[in-house]
């Protein structure tokens, strides 16, 4: 039996039946090969985590080195130094005043642990999130989660959740395209939400500061500033879910220091330890400190080697500039795909902050009707070329480039090149 009909069998997926199975075998940098040989160039980083590139030498080195001491420990009853300096390097590269970090291994684990810290904080119980947001696969991080594809077959969902409109300026419900009204329109939503959807305990307000799943949406540049300003007229915390938008992917190391303002707790997982799983909840002492002894565990959370590859893969973003190449790459991948735009009425919308970057495709530019099936078909025809992208957006009509920060200009440039293709192909 092959690898595909074991998984037919044994593996519990819910893959998209459209795609031509792939089986890796390796994969280095921004290449991914194949068990039969096939070599990939790969845009999509497992879903924008390997930001340092596949198997980064000196991120392998230092999980290999770590496995030669302490594999587990239970970092919740026992102190191991590894997890207590990635908690300190935590909080020097974190923004503001962000300080205490608690560890678990996946990106929904962060979430439910920030929400729960909320609550322990706030003594309030409600959230407000906002629609084609995207956090996780739980039941809690579902039931704030706003793209309602994602959540077929999920529910009855938690109560105590209100949606307030993205900010999404190439589809927004108030007909501007203007992004300072948009920002102006979606900040007064939230304020709504506040006043009309809320039994009035409202524990924090949620967040990706450029959103992902929903379709590559990057918020006017003043909305983050007028959405801080309401939440602190009504006592509301502010999370910011970084789990796909964090360590360098957006040109800097977090995505919310593109906007000028300081959350109250900070999300992260992906990206942090260039595909070691991790994740960590950063927040101000005082929020951090509300949970009482025993109140929150986790008992893989803060794995001592993926801490270790987590540390050496910070060095790494920092030490070879990889948010400052995503900044200089991405600019350059937007401006080809913008100038493709013009050949390719598909292309309804390219917008991005660094190498997270969606392109939006129509089947009418003036009505905007989401062109889902041909996103799909250019998805296949790039992997059948050789290239790894993804698809998101709540219609499923956005191409996503978030390929490793690492990425060669002659590889963005050949990635380029079969997505033209497939852009004529499908037409
Ligand atoms: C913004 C955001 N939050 C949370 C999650 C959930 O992360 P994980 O799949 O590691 O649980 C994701 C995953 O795609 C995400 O993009």
């Amino acid at each position: 039996m092959d690898t595909v009909e074991k998984y037919q069998r044994y593996v519990t997926t819910s893959f998209v039946a459209s795609i031509e199975p792939v089986v890796f075998d390796h994969a280095h940098g921004a290449t991914v090969v194949t068990t039969d040989g096939k070599e990939y160039i790969d845009c999509f980083a497992g879903i924008a985590v390997s930001n340092a590139g596949h198997r980064h030498p000196k991120v392998i080195e230092a999980a290999k080195a770590q496995m030669d001491k302490l594999v587990h420990a239970g970092t919740y009853i026992y102190h191991v130094p590894v997890v207590a300096d990635l908690a300190e390097k935590l909080a020097e590269i974190t923004p503001g005043r962000l300080q205490k970090t608690f560890f678990g291994n996946s990106g929904a684990e962060g979430i439910e642990t920030a929400l729960r810290l909320a609550k322990a904080f706030t003594g309030k119980s409600e959230f407000i999130s906002l629609t084609h947001s995207f956090h996780g696969r739980t039941v809690a991080t579902l039931s704030i989660t706003g793209n309602v594809q994602r959540k077929t077959h999920g529910g009855p969902y938690l109560p105590g959740v209100a949606f307030a409109p993205a900010p999404y300026v190439y589809r927004n419900p108030f007909g501007s395209d203007d992004p300072e009204e948009v920002a102006d329109h979606c900040a007064e939503m939230v304020e709504w939400a506040i006043k009309y959807q809320s039994a009035g305990s409202i524990a924090a307000f949620i967040a990706e500061p450029v959103m992902g799943e929903g379709g590559i949406i990057v918020p006017p540049a003043s909305y983050f500033r007028k959405v801080k300003e309401v939440l602190d007229r009504h006592g509301i915390l502010f999370i910011a879910d970084e789990v796909q938008s964090g360590f360098g992917r957006t040109g800097k190391m977090f995505a919310i220091e593109h906007f000028g303002v300081e959350p109250d707790i900070l999300v992260m997982a992906k990206g942090i330890a260039d595909g070691f799983p991790l994740s960590a909840t950063t927040a101000r002492a005082e929020i951090a400190d509300s949970f009482q002894p025993g109140e929150h565990l986790s008992t893989f959370g803060g794995n001592p080697v993926s801490c270790a590859a987590a540390l050496a893969n910070i060095d790494v973003l920092l030490g070879e500039d990889l948010p400052g190449q995503a900044a200089t790459k991405g600019n350059q991948v937007m401006a080809q795909m913008r100038e493709m735009a013009n050949e390719h009425e598909l292309i309804g919308d390219v917008r991005g902050l660094g190498l997270m970057i969606g392109v939006e495709l129509v089947t009418d530019r003036a009505k905007k009707t989401p062109a889902k099936q041909q996103a799909g078909a250019i998805r296949a025809f790039s992997r059948e070329a050789g290239v790894l992208i993804g698809v998101g957006g709540q219609e499923g009509n956005v191409l996503r480039i978030q390929p490793p920060l690492t990425i060669s200009e002659s590889e963005l440039e050949r990635a380029l090149d079969v997505i033209g293709q497939g852009l004529t192909k499908v037409k």
